[in-house]
Parts: structure tokens; C-alpha cells; sequence
């Protein structure tokens, strides 16, 4: 064994690329969850980043029948086309449309993935060779950085710290020094959305430097206030859509996501994911077809975000009122808080989500696994505790924080 910085003890024979990647976030927290399981203690899980509310039942019950009555069909079983069951294609693109995006081709430009990371993967594998340069903003959902830490890309970091906004010049700058660049659009951590104006002149840097802008819309149908702007829409040539149904419905385990692009792209990235998971799998495919195609999304999703909505206000206000010291912006889209504690915190974020999960229970997402300039910056996420448990959550903060 020998001593990686960064990472610890690395086993002899084990690849540099493997141990150059950030070790997942959600490991240390979730030995910080079974802890606390193990210990039989009631706790807060602000740091849950999947939603706490099952798919609709009704959706569930139509895929047992569908299983049932088709189980003894050799084609429920086989290999997919690595885009995925035409059905779906088609009813992504429709889905896309009603969401403002411009409708791509459903049969040459929607590939369906085995979730929103291989969606990722596959479409930075498509547009960059290792070694090549990748934009990113700061603070950043953790996987961009170990995506690109796989793939051999060099990560271009601009920070949006501290406002949580990044300028024209910025965005300018960095399409000027690399060769593709993510956004994702409601963000992780910070909720931020692109505003029409950003969302046009993204498409236009895009379209006017040839850069790839990968546009993650993981959390494109949770919105609240904001609203949803498409930069495909102006430059269609230069943009992909990555998306993933983790979090609408809510079947994260269930690993379906897809891609939407213009049909070069789509083939080329319907290439590169047939080297990691060849197709996504049939019985997730089946449900989010049900899904679209049976308008259950109609029913449940305005429930879902009546929900979500009424957490975050509770969640704001409760920051608000309780540590009057801490800053935020309050996301119009998403389902997280990220809030700058430095006015309270006399230790490291890392340091303070530890002691805060061991002595009171309330489990945190410290800034610093978003990329560099998160020190003294926490996530909370509104996605798994009700309103009532979020408000009592901040109450145990701020009188810790106090004491
Ligand atoms: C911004 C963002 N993009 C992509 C993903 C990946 O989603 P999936 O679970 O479908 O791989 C997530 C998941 O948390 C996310 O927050």
C-alpha cells in the first residue's frame, strides 16, 4: 500500500485513474447514517439528495400486470436497442416539447440511459478526448468531478462564490478555455436556474466558440418560481440535454435517464453507452413508458411539488428566523439549500457536519465536496424530511450553534 494525497492508503496495482477521482461523497456520510442507525437515535437526513416520495402506486401496480402477463415472453428479457424502446424515445421527445425545449427526433435524437450518469459519461466521452479541457461552476454536483476524473479530462473551475451568480464575462471566459462545458440547470447545490438571458448567451458562446455545452436537467420538472429556459433552443448544434428520471418520478435506483441532442451527437453518444451499460433496463423503461404515456405524471406531480415548495419555505424561513447570520438564495427550482454558515462555524464544514451528525443527529452535506471555495458552506436538501421535522432540524442547529 502506498500514500495517495487526497485519498489515503491506495492498494499497489490498483489504476491512478481510479484513485485520482474524489472519493464518493456519500461514503463518509454514510457511515455517519449507519452510525446513527446502529445507535437507534431518531435523526435529521437534510442530506438526502433522492426524493422521499414513492412513484405513484398506480404506475407500480401497471408494471407488475404488464410483468406478470408478459413473463413468459422471451422479449421482455432481451438486450434493448442501446437508445432504448422507440415508445420512449418518442415519448421523451413529446415530454421535452411540452417543457418548452425544442422537440428533438425522437427515433435519431433521444437515446435513453441507464440513468443521468451514464447520460453524463457517455455524452462528455462523446465530445472530449482525454486530457481535454471541461468548464465547470463552482460550487458543482460531486460526479462532474469524477466523471471527468475517469474520462482523463482537465477540469476548468470558475467560481460563483460568494452570490452564488456568474457573470457574462465569466461565462465568456470560460467557453474561451475549454472544450465543453456542464451546467446543470436547476443546480446542485445551489438550486440556481438560467434565466433567458443566461440561457441565450450560453447557446450562443456555445454555437459561436464550438464548445459542447452539456445541459443537465436532472431536476427539470421541480420548479417552483423560476423559470425554465432551454439554451438548445438557440443553438441546437452545440447543446445536449442530459436527463434522468431519479428524480421525477423518483426511481434513482431504478437507473433511467436520457439524452436529447441533435442526431450526430445522438449517435455518437448511443455509441460511447453501449461500451458501459449496452441498454437501460426494461422494467425501468416499461414504468417511465406507463408513466409518460398513462398522464400519471399529471396527477402526481403537482402534489409533488405543492409538497416540495411548502418544505422549502418552511426550510427558508426557518434559516431565516433561526441563524439570522447565515446567507442564501432561495431556489426557485430543485431541492436543495446551500447556505454560507461562516459567520457561525469556528471549524471546517467537514469538521461541523460530523460533530452536528454525531452529538445532535442532524445530517448535512458539507460545501467542500462541491469543488473548491465551499469551506464554511453547507447543503440541505428539503427532498426527504416533512416541513415540521426541517423546522426542528434548524432548531437543533441554531441552539448548538449557539451553545
Ligand atoms: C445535477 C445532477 N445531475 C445528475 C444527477 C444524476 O442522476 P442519476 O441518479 O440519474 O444518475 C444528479 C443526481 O443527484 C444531479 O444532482
Amino acid at each position: 500500500m502506498v500514500y495517495c494525497k487526497g485519498v489515503g492508503l491506495m492498494a499497489a496495482g490498483i489504476s491512478h485513474r481510479v484513485y485520482s477521482i474524489m472519493p464518493s461523497p456519500t461514503m463518509w456520510i454514510q457511515d455517519l447514517v449507519s452510525m446513527l442507525k446502529r445507535s437507534g437515535r431518531d435523526y435529521y437526513s437534510l442530506h438526502v439528495g433522492q426524493p422521499g416520495i414513492p412513484p405513484p402506486r398506480e404506475i407500480v401496480d401497471r408494471l407488475s400486470r404488464i410483468l406478470a402477463e408478459r413473463g413468459g415472453d422471451i422479449s421482455l428479457y432481451t438486450y434493448t436497442s442501446p437508445r432504448g424502446v422507440p415508445e420512449l424515445r418518442e415519448a421523451v421527445a413529446e415530454d421535452l416539447a411540452s417543457l418548452g425545449r425544442a422537440k428533438p427526433d425522437p427515433l435519431g435524437g433521444v437515446v435513453i440511459t441507464t440513468g443521468g450518469i451514464e447520460g453524463l459519461f457517455a455524452s462528455i466521452a462523446s465530445v472530449t478526448d482525454p486530457g481535454d479541457p471541461v468548464g465547470i461552476v463552482t460550487p458543482a454536483y460531486f460526479h462532474f468531478y469524477s466523471i471527468l476524473g475517469l474520462l482523463g479530462n482537465r477540469v476548468v473551475e470558475i467560481s460563483s462564490y460568494p452570490d452564488l451568480f456568474v457573470t457574462h464575462d465569466s461565462w465568456a471566459d470560460l467557453f474561451s478555455r475549454v472544450r465543453a462545458v456542464i451546467v446543470a440547470n436547476p443546480d446542485n447545490p445551489t438550486g440556481r436556474t438560467l434565466d433567458r438571458d443566461e440561457a441565450r448567451l450560453l447557446a450562443d458562446l456555445a454555437c459561436d466558440k464550438r464548445v459542447y455545452l452539456i445541459h443537465d436537467v436532472a431536476y427539470s420538472t421541480l420548479y417552483y418560481e423560476a423559470s425554465r429556459e432551454w439554451p438548445e433552443n438557440y443553438c441546437e448544434e452545440y447543446v445536449i440535454t442530459v436527463g434522468t428520471f431519479s428524480k421525477d418520478p423518483g426511481i434513482p435506483g431504478w437507473r433511467l435517464g436520457f439524452i436529447a441532442s441533435n442526431e450526430d451527437l445522438a449517435n455518437a453518444i448511443a455509441h460511447a453507452r453501449e461500451a458501459t451499460s449496452y441498454n437501460a433496463p426494461v422494467p425501468s423503461q416499461i414504468l417511465i413508458l406507463e408513466y409518460l404515456r398513462g398522464r400519471y405524471r399529471e396527477k402526481f406531480l403537482p402534489k409533488v411539488i405543492e409538497e416540495y415548495r411548502s418544505r422549502r419555505d418552511i426550510l427558508s424561513k426557518a434559516i431565516e428566523e433561526l441563524l439570522p447570520n447565515a446567507r442564501f438564495r432561495k431556489p426557485g427550482a430543485g431541492i436543495f439549500i446551500y447556505i454560507d454558515l461562516s459567520k457561525y462555524l469556528k471549524t471546517s464544514s467537514d469538521e461541523w457536519v460530523r460533530k452536528i451528525a454525531i452529538d445532535s443527529g442532524v445530517i448535512a452535506v458539507p460545501g467542500t465536496l462541491f469543488g473548491s471555495g465551499g469551506e464554511k458552506w453547507v447543503r440541505f436538501s428539503f427532498a426527504w424530511e416533512p416541513g415540521e421535522r426541517l423546522w426542528r432540524a434548524i432548531e437543533v442547529i441554531a441552539s448548538k450553534l449557539r451553545s
